[in-house]
């Protein structure tokens, strides 16, 4: 793999000074630069090309992942979670380019804005370019940063067996014979609890909660040192939720996985993650440790969504939802993007963007009061 990275030409020299992008709402770095991490996300930003202007889709998110640490994303639908994943093993659809930032793996530039492909691709040319640039991911993808799809069923191609499609993936990657993946296509069924008779089935002759342990199968197949599970199990059964959910956490742990999970569901990051990013609306609006961010949230968002969900120590809560919904991105609201739905908005809250501060340490939260919600001399009525 490292052979592979250091042939990629979007691969930039390191130790270069940090870039950050003039707009840019702070110029605070959320991870520590004398720690070693797997993944380091700086101040990205992807926006969507669409007629009549660009979808501010991540726009200045921050985070860093240390080997064998698992990071919960959540946000309300559309706040930019499965944009983040996409940018980090370079998935992205051809009208979405990284605008400002970068994205390091393994101490390597992976992803960073490319002037050559930014504007919509109506331009052939371009589009070639493009592909081809990201065709140059794929030995880092699956191989290194394995991804479980949010939507399982479309993940597979319908017209292959799932066997033959953890072979392909596993001979991408490895040279080993087809008889050889394909035992190791069984073995990899064992291991999520499909039966490996079951390899040579087609995608839809599985339900919804085995394609899903396939899909996880897939995942592990070239033994990956990062998994970004997107929502993987928010189209399942509750009791199948909470069974794929044991099983996703006994393989990470025991091949020592580094994972980020995605949901809506802050009650999954409370049972699997060490720390959390709370996104809104292509914003970071708090980060830190799970503990210290479930415990003293700083943020009136977070707030919000710990109060929409059963409280982390298990017990019922009444499910609270946040008034109003989430703004436009092509032309999203000018100061704080959460200013029409914060109870606890400002004058200052409609004209300037807040800046992220630091907690404590390694929490930090993007509100101008985030240090008097933090310290208890600001709550909402
Ligand atoms: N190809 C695209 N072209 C234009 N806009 C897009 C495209 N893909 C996503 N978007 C927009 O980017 C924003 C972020 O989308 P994204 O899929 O990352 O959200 P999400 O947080 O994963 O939502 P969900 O919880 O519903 O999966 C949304 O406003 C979405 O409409
Ligand atoms: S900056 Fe203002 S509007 Fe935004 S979350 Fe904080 S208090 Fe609310
Ligand atoms: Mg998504």
């Amino acid at each position: 793999m490292d052979e592979a990275m250091e042939n990629n030409e979007l691969e930039v020299v390191e130790n270069e000074p940090l870039e950050v992008p003039s707009e840019s709402h702070s110029d605070v770095i959320t991870y520590d630069e004398n720690e070693e991490y797997l993944l380091e996300v700086n101040h990205l930003k992807v926006y969507f090309d669409v007629l009549g202007g660009e979808v501010k889709a991540v726009d200045d998110v921050s985070f860093a992942l240390k080997a064998g640490e698992t990071m919960g994303i959540v946000g309300e639908s559309g706040c930019g979670k499965t944009t983040t994943a996409f940018s980090i093993n370079r998935l992205l659809p051809d009208n979405g380019h990284i605008k400002g930032g970068y994205i390091k793996y393994k101490g390597k530039k992976i992803a960073e804005p490319d002037p050559e492909i930014t504007g919509l691709m109506k331009d052939r040319k371009k589009r070639k370019l493009y592909k081809e640039k990201e065709a140059m991911m794929a030995p880092i993808r699956w191989k290194e940063i394995a991804m479980i799809f949010q939507s399982a069923m479309n993940a597979f191609n319908p017209v292959h067996t799932i066997g033959a499609q953890i072979v392909e993936a596993i001979q991408a990657h490895e040279d080993v014979s087809e008889d050889e993946a394909m035992e190791r296509a069984r073995n990899l069924f064992k291991m999520v609890g499909l039966p490996p008779e079951r390899v040579t089935g087609y995608p839809h002759e599985f339900s919804g909660g085995m394609r899903q342990r396939a899909m996880i199968a897939m995942a592990l197949a070239c033994n990956p040192s990062l998994l970004i599970a997107d929502e993987p199990t928010t189209a399942l059964d509750v009791i199948m939720q909470d069974r794929i959910l044991a099983e996703i956490k006994r393989l990470q742990k025991k091949f020592g996985i580094s994972m980020i999970i995605i949901t809506h569901d802050v009650s999954v990051v409370a049972e699997t993650a060490d720390k959390i990013m709370v996104m809104y609306a292509g914003k970071m609006m708090e980060y830190g440790n799970i503990s210290e961010v479930f415990h003293h949230p700083a943020h009136p968002y977070t707030i919000g969504l710990l109060g929409s969900f059963p409280s982390i120590k298990g017990e019922k809560k009444k499910l609270k939802s946040i008034p109003g919904s989430p703004p436009d991105l092509v032309n999203p609201p000018k100061g704080c993007r959460f200013h029409p739905r914060c109870k606890l908005a400002k004058p200052i809250c409609m004209e300037e963007e807040p800046p992220i501060v630091e907690l404590s340490d390694g929490h930090w939260a993007a509100c101008h009061f985030a240090r008097e919600i933090y310290s208890g001399e600001l709550k909402e009525e």
